[in-house]
Parts: structure tokens; C-alpha cells; sequence
């Protein structure tokens, strides 16, 4: 028997029997908010470089209006050097100048929040460019910056290559030592990314203020939120301790090689969340408006939920839930996916929120994880589970992994593995141009070449083409959208199973009457499933939404006790 789900939002559950709360108390914008992940240079190319940029992304904003998300969520947009493409800032409260100016910035936020969308930015905190003038005054230890960063040398060893072995053998998570040697400082520093992104010291306050100065700026200049980069890690062990091989690689350079038990997750980086919240809500108190904070974080479940913080101290309002990305894959089966979902389901308190990601620009896309014949089920998990969702532009129309060769190869990742291993580690194939129509360059720009190539599936997969055909993912998911607003899928209580080894099902419910039913077969055969083992269903149903190889058309009855599912098809049942 798969496990029970029951969530309680404000919803009060005895013994398997759901009430609606006697107040409607309604979701606050970020609870209820679909937020729309845009990585900037692939989004829109407004000037024609090749490359996408702000007023590309203002010019599309009533596309994100139509398609009914409520927020954009930009990947940085600040002045960088561009190393990682923008996660390299070298000054927080700068535009770098191929996405535009600052006034272009304040006409998107405008735009943006005329037509009712939130802005969300990327703090980018654990880590600054080489190129920031932070990291050059620590370099010449001008300032009381000394030890903004983090310095260290390892024993003397005359015959080490700098007159000292590396500190620790802490490894970057783009292969490699992440110790490197500073000529003028005559010390390593330590960079989890590449040695062009220094680490910062939060154990100096010069830094804890700093970035709380960053947070101000922005919120000052009317930003409704944050997405935080790379939080697990922002405090390293002080002792810089040494790793234990994790045995789960061969390959000493790969960041896998090592458990990072001394460099992710370390308690001062939860009490940094918890202060940042603070200073979000000092604005809040203000003006009861909230600024949301999502924090990116990978990693295991109990690490995970301490960065919701606790009620004394809250710190995310939800860190991102990527177990449907990192846990499970085209080959998992039906009571896979139940034990993933209850996983973050099941362990949240009652003053979690949660929250589904189904890609982003640092994963293949989902379209091509699961198949594209998947694309249509895996939006029905994320957008009618309970919580708040997030997707990654592109993923409403089923974009898939675009083939980069190695010649056109620009990520850095990719580009440390190697022409024999870039395939593995490269993320452009997730982060090539948008697909808004059949023109050249699928219409994200006029240049003769475009930073990373097109796809070459655009003259089908775009936006153009989709919102023309009868049935096409962008219609599927703008439904999904479109049913979100209703108060069962607000506020309904959450049961899931495994009907079958293939057939994976939840049921949200606030009235019993008027149940959400979504049934996804996953396996490559037909099966036929009865659906009263969900609880006590009526015995037809109304197919709202089906995956658009479906043969069951929206508006069609369905036999719940004798329900006919063909491979990879996935249905959304409604009783009216
Ligand atoms: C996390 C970002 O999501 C990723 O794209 C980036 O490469 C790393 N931070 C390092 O900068
Ligand atoms: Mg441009």
C-alpha cells in the first residue's frame, strides 16, 4: 500500500476525511504563483547581437501574461565578465551592458508590474568574480577587505609548486582542485565554481553586510523577491578539514569523488538564510508586501528543509524541491514517483510551503530526461501538486535538449571535462534560444549567429506554431494554469499512489464531490486501471486535460472503474 499523503494547508484532515477550512483565507502571491525561470541571453535578442537582453524580455512580457504565470524569475542579469555568464558578478547593483542599462532594467519592472507580474532576481552570494573590486582590495588586503575571502596555505613543502601543498583537498564542482594560487597575495583562495568566482568569507561581518547592502538595493528598487544561488555553499568548514571519498566516482577531479561534509550545508549558512529573511521582512512590516526568497539548494532531504528555518526563525520561504529532477528519470516507475513526492510531501511541517522545478538552466531539459511524450504529465505534476511552481522557460511548449557540438561548446563546465567527456557535464543543450516561431533563429533574433545554436526542432516546437495547432503542450499547460486558480488545487488535500507498476495517480481533494484526479501511465504498454482504490470517487469523470497524443479529448466521460490508458498517456479528471 503506497503511503498516505495528507496535506493541510489550512485544511483540517481526521482519519482520512477532508474539511474545508471554515474561513477562506486565500494563498498569499508567491503560495499560488507559477514562477517563470527566463535565462536572459537565450530569452529574447532585442538588438540584434546574437544574444538575448532586457528589452527582449519586456517585449515578451505579455506572452508571460497570457500564458498566466505571475512571476519572472531572471537568471543575473548584473555586470559580469561572463566567465559562468553572469553567476560571475562583478558588481551586484550594475546592468552588465549586453542586457541593457539600468533604465532598461526599471522599464522591464515597470512593464512588469503594470500587467500584475512579479520580478524576482538571482542573489548570487556565495561567491563574487575575480574581477570585483571586493576580491582585488582582499588581494592587496586593503580596507579591512583581508579576509573577505578565503585564504589559506597548507603546509610548507619546498618541493610544491608554490613552496606549499593546497590547503585541503577540497575539490571545485567544475573539476579540480578548488584551491588556486594568488601571485600578489602569495596565498590560495578557495572557488567552488571556476577559479574566476573566488568564494566569499561570511565569518567577516564586512561581507554579511555587503550582501544584506545588496538585498536593500534591490528591494529598494522595487524587486518582489529572490532566487539564491548556490546557498549549500556559502560557509566552509573554519578548520578547512579534509573530505572523505564518497566512492560513488573513480575520477579524483570530479566533484562527486568527495562527500562534502566540510563544504555544503554548514549551520552559519542557515543562520544567514534566517537573516536575510529578516531583512525581507523588515519591508513586510512595512508594507505587507511579501519578498519572497527561494533558495537553490541540492542535496539531501534533512539538509534541505532547514533552509525553510523554523518558526521562530523562518529563512526560505521554500527552498527549491529538485527531487523530481535529480530523483527520478525516464526509467522510474509508478511507486518511484509516489515515494518521491511523499518524500518532500510527507516531511514538511505544517508551516512549509512547498514547491516543484522540473528543469532549469543547469539540467537537461525535462523534455528530453523523461521523453517529450512525458513533457505533457511531468506539467501536470508540477502545476497541480500542491505548492507553488516553477518553470523553466520553455518547458510550456516541450523545448528539448538542443545537440551542441564541441566546437560551439561554451560552458564552462563543459569545457574543463574535455572534448572526449563535454557531453556529460555541458549545460548549453538546456540553455539554447527560445522557440517563439518558425522564422530564423526560431524569432529570438536577427543575427547571422547566435551565442549557442538554435535547435533544430524550431519549425514545430515554438510558440507561434503551438498556439495555432488544436492540441499542443503550450494548450495543455496554459489548462493546467487555467485549474491552479481553483480552490481544490489551492487548498485541497493531496492523496497519491501507485495504481500499478506503470500507473502513477493523485487525487486532490476539498469537496469529495468535485475531486482532481490526475492518472499518468508511465510504462510502454496499454493498461486498464480502476481508480477507486484512490477513495471514494463517482463513477464517471469529465477528462479536463490529456497528454496530447490522447485519444480522450477534453469534455469526454470517463469510466472510473475501467479507465484505458495508452503508454506515456496522462489525464487531468474533473467531475464537471
Ligand atoms: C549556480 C547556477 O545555477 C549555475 O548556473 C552556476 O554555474 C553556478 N551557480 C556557479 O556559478
Ligand atoms: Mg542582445
Amino acid at each position: 500500500m503506497a503511503p498516505l499523503v495528507v496535506i493541510l494547508f489550512l485544511v483540517f484532515s481526521i482519519a482520512g476525511i477532508t474539511a474545508a477550512p471554515a474561513k477562506e483565507s486565500d494563498l498569499d502571491w508567491w503560495q499560488s504563483c507559477v514562477v517563470y525561470q527566463i535565462y536572459p541571453r537565450s530569452f529574447r535578442d532585442s538588438d540584434g547581437d546574437g544574444v538575448g537582453d532586457l528589452k527582449g524580455i519586456t517585449e515578451k512580457l505579455d506572452y508571460l501574461v497570457d500564458l498566466g504565470v505571475c512571476a519572472v524569475w531572471m537568471s543575473p542579469i548584473y555586470k559580469s565578465p561572463m566567465v559562468d555568464f553572469g553567476y560571475d558578478i562583478s558588481n551586484y547593483t550594475e546592468i552588465d551592458p549586453i542586457f541593457g542599462t539600468m533604465e532598461d532594467f526599471e522599464e522591464l519592472r515597470d512593464r512588469a508590474h503594470e500587467l500584475g507580474l512579479k520580478v524576482i532576481m538571482d542573489f548570487v552570494v556565495s561567491y563574487t568574480s575575480d574581477q570585483m573590486i571586493w576580491f582585488q582590495k582582499s588581494v592587496r588586503r586593503e580596507d579591512g577587505y583581508d579576509d573577505w575571502y578565503l585564504w589559506a596555505l597548507g603546509e610548507k613543502n619546498e618541493s610544491a609548486p608554490h613552496g606549499y601543498n593546497l590547503p585541503s583537498n577540497w575539490l571545485s564542482a567544475f573539476r579540480g582542485s578548488g584551491w588556486n594560487w594568488n601571485e600578489e597575495r602569495q596565498q590560495f583562495y578557495f572557488h567552488t565554481f571556476t577559479k574566476e568566482q573566488p568564494d566569499l568569507n561570511y565569518r567577516d561581518p564586512g561581507v554579511v553586510k555587503a550582501m544584506k547592502d545588496v538585498l536593500r538595493y534591490w528591494v529598494d528598487k522595487g524587486v518582489d523577491g529572490f532566487r539564491v544561488d548556490a546557498v549549500p555553499n556559502m560557509v566552509e568548514d573554519i578548520n578547512l578539514h579534509d573530505e572523505l571519498i564518497s566512492g560513488l566516482v573513480d575520477d579524483p577531479d570530479d566533484y562527486e569523488y568527495l562527500t562534502h561534509i566540510y563544504t555544503q550545508h554548514q549551520p552559519e549558512t542557515y543562520d544567514m538564510v534566517q537573516q536575510w529573511r529578516e531583512v525581507l521582512d523588515e519591508y513586510k512590516g512595512k508594507d505587507g508586501h511579501t519578498r519572497v526568497m527561494m533558495t537553490e539548494n541540492y542535496g539531501p532531504i534533512d539538509k534541505v528543509l532547514q533552509y525553510y528555518g523554523t518558526v521562530e526563525r523562518p529563512g526560505a520561504n521554500f527552498p527549491f524541491n529538485f527531487y523530481l529532477i535529480t530523483n527520478l528519470d525516464k526509467n522510474s516507475r509508478a511507486h518511484d514517483f509516489d515515494r518521491v513526492i511523499d518524500m518532500w510531501l510527507g516531511n514538511l511541517q505544517e508551516n512549509n510551503w512547498p514547491d516543484w522545478l522540473l528543469g532549469n538552466h543547469d539540467q537537461h531539459r525535462v523534455a528530453s530526461r523523461y521523453g517529450v511524450e512525458m513533457a505533457d504529465a511531468l506539467n501536470m505534476l508540477s502545476l497541480l501538486l500542491p505548492g507553488t511552481a516553477i518553470t523553466y522557460m520553455g518547458e510550456e511548449l516541450g523545448m528539448e535538449d538542443t545537440d551542441v557540438s564541441w566546437q560551439d561548446t561554451v560552458d564552462p563546465w563543459g569545457i574543463n571535462a574535455g572534448e572526449a567527456n563535454y557531453k556529460k557535464y555541458s549545460r548549453d543543450p538546456e540553455r539554447t534560444p527560445f522557440q517563439w516561431d518558425d522564422t530564423t533563429n526560431a524569432g529570438f533574433s536577427s543575427s547571422n549567429k547566435t551565442w549557442l545554436p538554435v535547435n533544430s526542432n524550431y519549425k514545430t516546437v515554438n510558440v507561434e506554431t503551438e498556439k495555432q495547432a488544436t492540441r499542443s503542450h503550450y494548450h495543455v499547460y496554459k489548462q493546467l494554469i487555467e485549474l491552479r486558480k481553483t480552490r481544490t488545487i489551492q487548498r485541497g488535500s493531496t492523496y497519491t499512489l501507485a495504481l500499478t507498476d506503470n500507473v502513477f495517480a493523485f487525487t486532490r481533494v476539498l469537496d469529495s464531490s468535485d475531486p482532481v484526479v490526475v492518472v499518468i501511465n508511465l510504462g510502454d504498454v496499454s493498461e486498464t486501471v480502476n481508480l477507486s482504490s484512490l477513495g471514494s470517487l463517482p463513477d464517471a469523470l469529465n477528462v479536463y486535460a490529456s497528454s496530447i497524443h490522447s485519444d480522450y479529448r477534453p469534455g469526454v466521460i470517463v469510466d472510473t472503474r475501467a479507465l484505458g490508458l495508452h503508454p506515456k498517456e496522462a489525464l487531468v479528471l474533473t467531475a464537471s
